[in-house]
């Protein structure tokens, strides 16, 4: 089963934007854009170099069977109901929305029709396009979920791209963007947590970050070698509760804003640090009632 290298863009901002240009680039043809600025339409037409602009979604849908849908997540189902309603796709229909967190079920008007849908999600930030940028789809993993066909055409859009791509259920969609979220926005909350802390004893933001980057680049290299357990090192993972106490002690004084967190942090480790089984009983129920809540 071939995919229909002719395409439809609706929303026509940061993702919509790129992923014409790059699947032009790559054999695939934009037909249509529609999006809710005609503004934002022509500039995407003018980007990927051809394609018509529609006012309407309805008819820019209707034009090929390939449709991106890659408004904000809280618009997807609403203009899929819309073409839907308005008879802007057919049982020959491919539909794709680019949500990491939403999956395919939120395209089941057009599965209604007998389309085939799907979610396509790019694990990787996308700023505003810019002309002549890289394409920032290569080399990257991006995941496909969604019905039997569209999983399949999926992979020969991701092929295409240069990227990985692998499937998750549409049940776990939801918990898998969960892990992306924590992946990426809460290990910048982590080391802005870290950075906050240097700041506080005399070294400025800049300078801060220059120190600790070989730090954190090197946890990252043990996790990748040996697994996210084994490159647990440091005083819990020791089970050195006299140097936690310490911690403590200045950060209730001196940044209390980071008491609980610190606490928070600590108890997972310890139960990373406990699951190796080398960690003593008597230094765990030590660090255990050090990381107890108190608020
Ligand atoms: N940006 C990322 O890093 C990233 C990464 C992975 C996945 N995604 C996913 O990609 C999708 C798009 O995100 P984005 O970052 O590209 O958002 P964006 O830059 O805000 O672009 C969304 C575009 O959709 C247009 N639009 C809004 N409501 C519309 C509607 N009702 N009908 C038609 N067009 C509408 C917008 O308006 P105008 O026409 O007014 O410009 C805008 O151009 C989302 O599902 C998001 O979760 C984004």
């Amino acid at each position: 089963m071939n995919i229909s290298k002719q395409f439809c863009i609706i929303g026509c901002g940061r993702l919509g934007i790129s992923l014409a240009v790059f699947l032009s680039e790559r054999g695939f043809t934009p037909v249509s854009f529609c999006s809710r600025s005609g503004d934002s339409a022509k500039y995407a037409a003018a980007m990927a170099g051809r394609g018509i602009v529609y006012e309407d979604a309805i008819s820019a849908a209707a034009s090929c069977s390939l449709v991106f849908i890659t408004t904000p997540d809280t618009q997807i189902e609403g203009v899929c109901e819309h073409i839907a309603k308005g008879g802007g796709f057919t049982g020959d229909s491919v539909v794709f929305h680019l949500s990491g967190a939403l999956s395919s079920s939120v395209l089941k008007t057009a599965r209604k029709i007998g389309a085939a849908t799907g979610s396509i999600h790019p694990l990787q930030a996308f700023a505003p396009y810019e002309k002549e940028q890289k394409s920032p789809f290569s080399g990257i993993n991006i995941s496909l979920e969604g019905g039997e066909r569209a999983v399949a055409l999926g992979r020969q859009i991701v092929d295409a791209l240069g990227a990985k791509s692998f499937t998750i259920p549409t049940r776990a969609k939801t918990i898998y963007h969960a892990s992306a979220v924590v992946a990426s926005n809460y290990l910048v909350t982590l080391e802005h947590f870290a950075l906050s802390l240097l700041e506080k004893a005399g070294l400025g933001e800049e300078v801060a970050y220059t120190i600790l980057e070989p730090l954190i680049q090197g946890t990252l290299n043990n996790i990748k070698a040996r697994g996210s357990i084994n490159a647990l090192t440091g005083p819990v993972a020791r089970g050195d509760d006299k140097i936690i106490a310490c911690h403590l002690e200045d950060i209730d004084k001196i940044m209390p804003q980071f008491s609980q967190l610190y606490r928070v942090l600590g108890k997972y480790t310890l139960e990373i640090a406990d699951s190796r089984s080398d960690l003593d009983s008597g230094a765990k129920e030590k660090l255990a009632r050090l990381f107890q809540d108190r608020s």
